[in-house]
């Protein structure tokens, strides 16, 4: 190994070393896996957020995929195959962190307790925004939505808000 190999396999094993430590950080546990279904992103994600597995529990995504015939007011149903491949995909990546172990009402992230905990200082006038509509619309207020980043550092001013967000940090 000549010296520029060696420091190339320290960076390496530096880097390694770093991912491994990711995990400890608050906010990692909501990630989007990457290992996301192109069925998901497709499927689930047609008419809202693909929202990132880990914010629901286990228990609830399964309540969610055999009822998606009446899914909160809307057919979001699938063809079997879909929905067994779906359906294992999420209860392998469920939340499984302390806060997220609850089952919320209606099998709902936004009526869990850390979310409107999170949110209680968000205006109440701007969750009404035709821009944002509904506090499943994420996308419209976090900027790595998507990713599964919601970290305040990412937040969107939503359009027709009047003023930036305000936005303090709790916990
Ligand atoms: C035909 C449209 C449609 C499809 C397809 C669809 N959904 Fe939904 N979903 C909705 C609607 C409408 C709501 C209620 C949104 C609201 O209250 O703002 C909802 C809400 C949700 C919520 C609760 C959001 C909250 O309030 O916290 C979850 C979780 C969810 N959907 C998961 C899924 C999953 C998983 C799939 C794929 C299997 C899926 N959805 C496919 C229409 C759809
Ligand atoms: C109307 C805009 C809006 C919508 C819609 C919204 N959020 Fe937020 N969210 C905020 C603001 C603003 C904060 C920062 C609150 C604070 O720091 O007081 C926040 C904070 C958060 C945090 C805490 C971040 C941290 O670093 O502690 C999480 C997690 C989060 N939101 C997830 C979500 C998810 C998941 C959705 C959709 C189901 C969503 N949010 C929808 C505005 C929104």
């Amino acid at each position: 190994m000549n010296t520029h190999t060696r420091l190339h396999a320290l960076t390496v094993a530096a880097t390694l070393a770093l991912a491994a430590l990711a995990p400890a950080q608050a906010d990692s546990g909501r990630r989007m896996p990457a290992n996301v279904p192109a069925a998901y992103t497709q499927e689930c994600g047609a008419c809202h957020l693909a929202f990132p597995p880990s914010l629901l529990p286990a228990k609830s995504w399964q309540r969610l995929m055999t009822g998606l015939d009446k899914h909160y007011g809307s057919d979001a149903s699938l063809d079997a195959a879909l929905q067994q491949q779906i359906g294992a995909w999420l209860q392998a990546h469920a939340g499984t962190y302390k806060r997220v172990r609850e089952e919320p009402p209606q099998d709902r992230i936004t009526r869990t307790e850390w979310f409107l905990r999170k949110h209680r200082e968000v205006e109440p006038t701007m969750w009404k925004l035709a821009s944002v509509k509904s506090a499943a619309n994420c996308g419209a207020c976090h900027g790595g939505a998507e990713r599964g980043e919601f970290d305040d550092d990412k937040l969107l001013t939503p359009a027709g808000a009047d003023t930036r967000m305000r936005h303090a940090r709790h916990d």
